[in-house]
């Protein structure tokens, strides 16, 4: 990673948080609703506080995690077929983390000629706020907007401003979205989209159980360190207690779902205070707490998903192996 020294860093980059145009959302309320009843869980938005944003860069960094260098492969080839034709004026990240994708576009629009802005979004302020400082450095010219905020619940609160935009959704993550929560998404999505406006979608696909299963169980531990550190930010912002070395990181496909199921698993029967919330958590000896779900899809599966919401898929990249999935689509009410 590109490290700045003082005399050249550009001034601090400003976020504006954006405010939930839908209810819910908090951190009490999601602990309530989840953690408190069983079956137990977390929403995955908790893992990235900035530590877990680190650790989830480290797992991209693994040999057993393909996810990352497979999209940046297809976007490498794809994206000056994707900038011509998208043709965008504003580029809007979701989920952008350290925007390390988005460079390859950029260079792109610069190439082609294309004067276009970018607007990165994500629920991890510092996340964003690293991105944004290297990315001026390297992009002088770049307009930068950068947001905080949840996309499930607050996209639609985005001002429309003029200008054709694509929308990049990478890294997989809608397959972290499952039910309402992906219902949600779209709802927000096409709220905040104008007819015309793009979609590059990054998702992983099905693919031999032994291959997904070490993506999640990396040999470096760093996926049970970032699952484990959920914890941590319960402990934080609710004053809780949980004593990490008392739960397991479980990750496994289910084949018949499609999905990665990601849990902690108590060690022991535990009791847990949550001082912020007056509550207490019973926790029997192997009692999980589901903390991600992770999707995988069929080719086939991805187009009608986005022909379902009125996204008209242009190009479906893919590579060789078939591992992963780069989808750009136009809305189209
Ligand atoms: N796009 C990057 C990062 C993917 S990791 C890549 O492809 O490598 C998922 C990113 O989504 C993280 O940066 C995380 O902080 C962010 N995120 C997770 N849930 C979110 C939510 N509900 N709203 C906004 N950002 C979210
Ligand atoms: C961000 N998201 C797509 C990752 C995934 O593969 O579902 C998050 C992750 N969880 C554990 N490892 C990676």
């Amino acid at each position: 990673m590109l490290c700045l020294s003082s005399e050249q860093e550009p001034p601090d980059m400003q976020c504006e948080h954006l405010h939930p145009g839908r209810p819910g959302g908090s951190l009490i309320e999601d602990v309530r609703r989840g953690l408190l009843d069983s079956p137990r869980s977390i929403p995955c938005k908790y893992l990235y506080d900035e530590h877990g944003s680190k650790l989830f860069e480290r797992i991209c960094e693994t040999r057993e995690y393909y996810q990352t260098r497979t999209e940046s492969g297809l976007l490498n080839d794809a994206c000056t077929s994707i900038i011509e034709t998208s043709q965008p004026e504003q580029l809007l990240e979701l989920g952008s983390g350290n925007s390390s994708k988005i460079h390859v576009l950029l260079d792109s629009c610069r190439k082609l000629n294309l004067d276009c802005s970018y607007m990165p979004l994500d629920i991890c302020e510092q996340a964003v706020t690293d991105a944004c400082r290297i990315l001026q450095h390297k992009y002088s010219w770049l307009e930068i907007r950068p947001m905080v905020g949840d996309y499930i619940h607050s996209l639609s609160s985005l001002a429309s401003a003029p200008g054709r935009r694509l929308y990049v959704f990478l890294g997989g993550t809608i397959g972290n979205l499952e039910g309402p929560e992906r219902q949600c998404f779209f709802a927000e999505l096409l709220a905040a989209m104008n007819p015309g406006d793009w979609l590059l979608l990054g998702a992983d696909r099905e693919k031999d159980p032994t291959i997904l299963n070490a993506a999640y169980n990396d040999s470096a531990g760093y996926t049970a360190r970032f699952n484990l550190n959920v914890l941590n930010v319960l402990n934080r912002e609710l004053r809780a207690d949980f004593q990490v070395e008392q739960f397991r990181h479980q990750a496994a496909y289910n084949t018949r779902l499609k999905h990665i199921e990601i849990h902690l698993v108590s060690q022991q029967a535990q009791r847990v205070s949550l001082q912020e919330m007056k509550a207490d958590v019973h926790l029997h000896e192997g009692e999980k707490i589901l903390t991600e779900i992770s999707r995988k899809f069929t080719y086939q599966g991805l187009n009608e998903l986005l022909e379902q919401h009125q996204l008209q898929v242009a190009h479906h990249f893919q590579p060789d192996n078939q591992y992963f999935s780069l989808v750009l689509a136009r809305y189209s009410p």
